[in-house]
């Protein structure tokens, strides 16, 4: 059927010299041929995506007249990000990241319940499973060295009440802003708490460092052909779960830093996730700077909804 409107068309082409201009009839006879063709997949969902993914490829080829090196530029860059990928690496959810989809993404889960609610941030490439476990006040901090700060607060409910057994997952980097897998270290700066009986989490650390994306694949340099900076400003990881409550992923941004405006995979979505270190005369131990941060989960399902994950477990 393509075929023949294609060859319809091609008798109707106005030839200009070496120059075939195409009409958007015949541009947009080809998507819908494509999506006609696609009108079979049993899944409605699947169809949907893949459909408006079809569109707005074929819109975005249109538009920028893409050529067909530019084309192939692409395609060796997506190989490239396949090739780099493995189970301690994943450059396509670090390219989602730099190009704004995977905030989008956070911002769609999180919808609009977020009156109350902590909004979510993102997971990142460094998240590990089966950190190790910390009772209440401990450090975290095993080996490295750097300023000490000091981590407290509540877990609470959407109406103010305590979650007592939260599971509260905390990583970060060192105070040179690596984290222990680049390292190729034992897991440091990383640790599970559990709330008490009043929903209070407190976790002892060393201050978090600012710090490059990974410098070795294709998204760090689309990154340079971009002149970005290429930074993520000093952060710390929260994974917060909780029996019949959504689990929150969401990261603690130190105030003050260099690149609190401008982080290269836009996870400062709010500024309410933006923390100031400071002495805390209430805090367990008032001499260490201390952010005191409570956190609020929306009640509902414990599973999904997380953007990212531990890529080892990822399963191709
Ligand atoms: C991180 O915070 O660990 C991170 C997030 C997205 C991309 C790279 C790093
Ligand atoms: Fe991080």
């Amino acid at each position: 059927m393509l075929y023949q409107k294609l060859n319809k068309k091609n008798s109707k082409r106005r030839i200009n010299k070496m120059t075939i201009t195409l009409d958007n009839e015949l541009l947009s006879n080809l998507t819908n041929s494509v999506i006609s063709q696609m009108s079979t997949t049993p899944s409605a969902r699947l169809r949907t995506v893949m459909e408006c993914a079809v569109r707005h490829l074929h819109a975005f080829a249109i538009e920028t007249k893409l050529t067909p090196e530019e084309w192939l530029t692409g395609i060796a860059f997506l190989t490239a990000a396949g090739q780099m990928s493995s189970s301690d690496r994943q450059e396509f959810i670090l390219l989602s990241d730099t190009l704004g989809l995977s905030t989008i993404v956070n911002l769609l889960q999180d919808g609009s319940g977020l009156v109350q609610a902590t909004e979510s941030s993102l997971l990142g490439p460094f998240y590990r499973n089966n950190a190790p476990s910390y009772q209440v006040g401990e450090s975290m901090a095993r080996r490295c060295n750097g300023p000490q700060l000091q981590l407290y607060g509540r877990i609470l409910s959407t109406e103010g009440n305590p979650i007592p057994n939260a599971t509260v997952q905390i990583w970060q980097t060192d105070s040179e802003g690596v984290y222990d897998i680049q390292r190729g270290s034992e897991m440091d700066t990383r640790g599970v708490y559990t709330t008490d009986e009043n929903g209070y989490y407190h976790a002892l650390t060393v201050m978090p460092k600012s710090y490059p994306l990974p410098s070795d694949g294709p998204v760090r340099r689309m990154l340079n052909a971009q002149s970005r900076h290429g930074n993520r400003p000093a952060h710390i990881h929260f994974l917060i779960s909780a029996p019949e409550h959504k689990e929150l992923v969401t990261a603690l941004y130190v105030a003050g830093d260099r690149y609190i405006d401008d982080d290269t995979v836009f996870g400062v979505s709010s500024a309410r996730l933006i923390a100031t270190p400071s002495l805390d005369n209430n805090a367990p131990h008032p001499e260490i700077p201390t952010i005191c941060y409570d956190f609020h989960l929306v009640a509902g399902v414990a599973e999904g909804g997380r953007v990212g994950a531990d890529v080892a477990t990822l399963k191709y």
